[in-house]
Order: C-alpha cells, then structure tokens, then sequence
C-alpha cells in the first residue's frame, strides 16, 4: 500500500511554506537528510530527490502531470490547460526545427559575431544585468537580422519586460492565487500581447528568398506556417531567451574570473581556430566541458515544478491529485550519490566521461525539455569561448558562493569588467 509523503508538520494550510521561503537551498538540503528522497513542503505541495523519480515524473508530463504550476486550479481549468497543450507542442516543434535550420556553420558564424560585437558594446558593471543584456539582445538580433536596429532595440525591450513581468507573477507565486487578484500575471500578459503585436508587424514584412535562411524568423517561415503562427513562434523564442541565458552567463563570468587555469584551457583550445565552424560541429570538448560544468553547479532554472492531473504513486508514496511536484536541478547536480566531489568545479570531469548524464538537468526533461537547448548551448560557448579568447575577467564583488535562489538562480552582489589583456590598462583591474 502506497504511503503518505512525510514531512515536517508544517502549519495549517501553509505547511512549511514560511520556513522554505526564508532560506529555500536550506530547507530542502535539510528535510531531504531527515525524510528522504519524497518530502512534503505542503499540503498541496512535494519535493523529489532521487534522479529515477524526477525522470519519472519529467517523462510523465502532459500525461500524469501537467508544465502549469496551478495546483490549486480545479478539474475545469486542468482541462482546459490540457486542451491547449497540443497547440503548445506544435509551436515548440517549429522552435527547436527552426532552431536546428538555423545553426549550421554560417549561421554560428553569424552567432559568433553578434556574440563578439555585443561584448564589445559592454564592459561590466552589475553581471547579472549585463549577462541578461548581453544573451537578450543577442538573441533577438539573431532572430530579426541587423537591418533594421530600431525594431531590434524595441522588441529587446519588449521582450525583456515580457520576461520580468512574468518571472515576477511566479514569484508572488500568482499562477497558485485562483481567487485572488493577480495584477503582476494581468501585466505580464499584456506584455507578451505587446511583443507579439511587434512581432506581427516583422513578420508581414520579411519575405525571404526561397531557401533563404538569414535569421531564425527566416527558418520559421521556410516552414510554410501562417504569418500568425510564425509571430507565435519567435515570440515563444525571443521570450525564453531573456532571462535564463544570461544568468547562466553571468555565472560564466564568474567562474572564469576565479579559475584561471580552466579560462587557459578553453584559450588554447579556440586559439587560431574557425569559432563558427567548430561549434556548428561540436568540436569543443574544452569549452563545452567548460560550459557545462556552469550548469551542472549553477543551473538558472534551479527549480522545475509539475502538477499532477491523477493521483500517483513516486517511489512508495501517493500524490494526490493536484498538487505541485518540485524537482531541483540545483540540489541533483550537487548529489554527491551522482557526482565525485559535486561542489568542485572540475570541468574536465565531462573531458574524462567522469559524469552521471542522466543526473545532469540543467534544461529540464521529457516532453517539455527546452526545445532551445542547442541554440543556449552554442551561444554560451561562444560567449565563454570569446571571453577566455580575448578579454580577461576581473570580479570586483560576489562570487560564485553568493547565491539568490529566487525564480532564476543568481550570483548575489557580482560586479566586475572584462578588458583585452593585450591593451594598456586604464590603471589596475577594473576601471
Ligand atoms: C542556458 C540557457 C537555457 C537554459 C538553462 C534553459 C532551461 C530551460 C528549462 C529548465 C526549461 C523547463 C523545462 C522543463 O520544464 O522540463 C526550459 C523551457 C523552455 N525553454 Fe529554455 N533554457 C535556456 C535557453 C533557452 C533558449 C535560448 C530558448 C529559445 C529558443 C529557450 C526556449 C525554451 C522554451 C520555449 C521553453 C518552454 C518549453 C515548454 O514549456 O514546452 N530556452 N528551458
């Protein structure tokens, strides 16, 4: 017979939700040593540890489970977001094609060079907001072209409030508030409205050549969607490349400030090298170690949440139906039972094969994996690869130890500068 989750007693209705929201990485390495792989944090809420059940639950998805974070939502609403999700899959369908269309030789070659140019255009400052600066824009000059620059500084900033706006609706955690209010989700879907209004107006005008792939839009449409779907398509794209992306740059910065020797590794590795063709063939065992080993201990998204839409059994405990599943990369990738020595950072440990790939989730798993995942993959490559290349990293406050795990995992406090070495310096470090 399958047994309730254990946890700690919590408050009525609450449960631990106080104690979890004062020092979250605390209280779930704490009650996972007490209670084990399935805790309740509560009443309508589970966390998993163990990497088979999280597969379980990942693998289960638009099934057993359901993406939205709406535990509370009663059996109409479920239906209704489940009746959306085939709509939702196609789309994400066309983004990872389009994405793969995309990145051949030429196109990482274009990636590189706007990856290069906007490094040039920033020297530091605050990390978190340069690496979101940084990746965002990016990102939607890869999707647009560089035609037209007023379109593409306006649709950045539309893109980037979308993003917030939303990151701050779960953080209030509105999505869970059925009877409430919900001024900051109303905002942000006025937002993502606003985007891909902008979008539209893009699209209508860019009539590639046939076979013509110039930007990711260009690949979307060699698809022979509608105009409609094609705007759905880019905005799900230049959305999602808002915030995570930069914060796994800004962890980049980082670590290569306070490893040296790795930084020279991915140096000797890029130096005199094609960066464009040697990503688009994965050629860059170094790099890519480099990059993953960022995710492995800084994952951005350090929480994934699931609902269920039946009760389950995980492991030897029953889930009722609708409540909230959380899975943390964050404390998986630092399970010493998947990992050697999992608070260094060694990244050759993904040179040797010293590695546990199924515990490895910076990108979350099942259906819903993100789709853009290769296209994240080789921008944050060429990123690390042109800073260690060329510039060198100086950190002028935080670290990797300093951590806000709110809805994306952030370095606390991370200020500093790149320059290229090869200059004369304006003084000692940072200017
Ligand atoms: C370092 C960069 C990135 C990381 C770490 C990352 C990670 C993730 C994670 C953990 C999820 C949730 C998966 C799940 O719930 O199982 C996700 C979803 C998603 N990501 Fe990314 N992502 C990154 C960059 C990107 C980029 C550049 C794109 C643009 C194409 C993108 C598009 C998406 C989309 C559309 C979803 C929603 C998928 C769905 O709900 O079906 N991501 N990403």
């Amino acid at each position: 017979m399958a047994l309730k989750v254990p946890g700690p007693r919590g408050r009525w209705f609450v449960g631990e939700l106080p104690e979890y929201e004062a020092d979250r990485v605390g209280w779930l390495v704490r009650t996972r040593a007490e209670y084990g792989d399935v805790v309740r944090l509560a009443p309508n809420a589970v966390v998993v540890h163990d990497i088979e059940f999280a597969r379980l639950v990942l693998g289960g998805t638009n099934d057993d489970y359901l993406l939205d974070s709406a535990p509370l939502a009663g059996r109409r609403r479920q239906d209704a977001l489940r009746g959306r999700v085939p709509e939702w899959m196609r789309l994400r369908g066309l983004v990872s094609r389009a994405c793969r269309a995309f990145l051949t030789p030429l196109g990482v070659e274009h990636l590189v060079r706007v990856h290069d140019a906007e490094l040039r255009a920033h020297r530091g400052g605050d990390l978190v907001v340069a690496g979101r600066e940084i990746c965002g824009r990016g990102i939607v000059r890869l999707a647009l072209t560089d035609d037209d620059p007023g379109a593409v500084e306006e649709i950045t900033r539309a893109a980037r409030r979308a993003f917030e706006e939303s990151l701050t609706s779960l953080e209030r955690n509105e999505p869970r508030l059925r009877w409430l209010p919900r001024p900051a989700s109303r905002r942000a879907a006025e937002s993502v409205r606003e985007l891909q209004e902008l979008l539209a107006v893009q699209v209508q005008r860019r009539r590639p050549a046939a076979g013509e792939v110039r930007c990711l839009l260009d690949a979307v449409l060699v698809e022979g969607v509608d105009d409609q779907t094609a705007a759905a398509a880019v905005r799900m794209l230049v959305f999602s490349a808002q915030g995570v992306p930069g914060a796994a740059l800004s962890w980049v910065f980082a670590r290569l400030a306070e490893h040296p020797g790795a930084a020279r590794v991915v140096a000797d590795e890029t130096r005199g090298v094609s960066l464009g063709a040697a990503l688009a063939d994965g050629a860059l065992p170094e790099t890519d170690a480099f990059v993953r080993e960022v995710l492995r201990l800084h994952p951005p998204q350090w929480m994934i949440a699931r609902t269920t839409t039946e009760p389950v059994v995980v492991g030897e405990h029953l889930v009722p139906r609708g409540c909230q599943v959380l899975i943390s990369p964050y404390l998986l990738h630092r399970d010493a039972r998947w990992w050697d020595e999992p608070e260094r950072f060694r990244p050759r440990r993904w040179v040797s094969g010293d590695v546990t790939r199924k515990a490895f989730l910076p990108f979350g798993g099942g259906p819903r994996t993100c789709p853009g995942l290769r296209l994240a993959l080789i921008q944050l490559q060429a990123l690390t690869a042109l800073l260690a290349g060329g510039h060198a990293v100086e950190l002028m406050s935080g670290g990797s130890g300093a951590v806000r795990a709110g809805g994306l995992l952030l370095p606390e406090g991370l200020t500093g500068c790149w320059h290229e070495p090869v200059l004369p310096r304006n003084g000692d470090g940072c200017a």
